[in-house]
């Protein structure tokens, strides 16, 4: 596996950002032919993730967030969502579905499982203090048509 193209990009986590990110990340992946489904279980993995930096990570604060998004010579697209923001405890069961810390805030405590099933695989790295990285990867019906 070669990567072929790469972005990186660093913003606030303000919730207005939410949807620059998911549309910036769209309009990136948008050269490999996805289908629309593609497209948009991508959108809707990266939304959960960034929507958990600016409510969780950054809880009554602003801090940065990083998104890096790869695209491979296999036709995966990997998007790694990084933030320095207050870390998971314990991993296994914040991703366990119903499972949520702020359940006064209208959360579902499903961001994890959304991103589980729209994504061939997830993996999430925190450490409390420090921050979070989740990265997603997802494969592409269509093959690459240019380089
Ligand atoms: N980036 C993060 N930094 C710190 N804690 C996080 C982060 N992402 C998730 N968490 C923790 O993991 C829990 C589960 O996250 P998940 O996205 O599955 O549910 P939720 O955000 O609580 O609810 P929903 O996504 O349905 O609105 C959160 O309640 C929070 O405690
Ligand atoms: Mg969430």
């Amino acid at each position: 596996m070669t990567v072929v193209n790469e972005m990186s990009m660093t913003f606030e986590s303000r919730s207005s950002n939410e949807s620059f990110a998911r549309s910036a990340v769209s309009a990136f992946v948008a050269q490999l032919d996805p289908t629309i489904g593609e497209l948009n279980d991508i959108k809707t993995a990266v939304s959960e993730a960034v929507t958990n930096c600016v409510v969780h990570a950054y809880k009554d604060s602003i801090g940065k967030i990083s998104v890096n998004v790869r695209l491979t010579s296999d036709n995966c697209v990997i998007v790694r969502i990084h933030d320095s923001g207050c870390g998971i405890e314990n991993i296994k069961q914040a991703m366990e579905p119903l499972y949520t810390t702020a359940p006064g805030d209208d959360r579902a405590g499903l961001g994890f499982a959304l991103m589980q099933s729209f994504s061939d695989k997830l993996s999430v790295r925190s450490k409390p203090q420090k921050g979070t990285t989740v990265t997603l990867t997802k494969r592409l019906s269509r093959r690459l048509s240019n380089g």
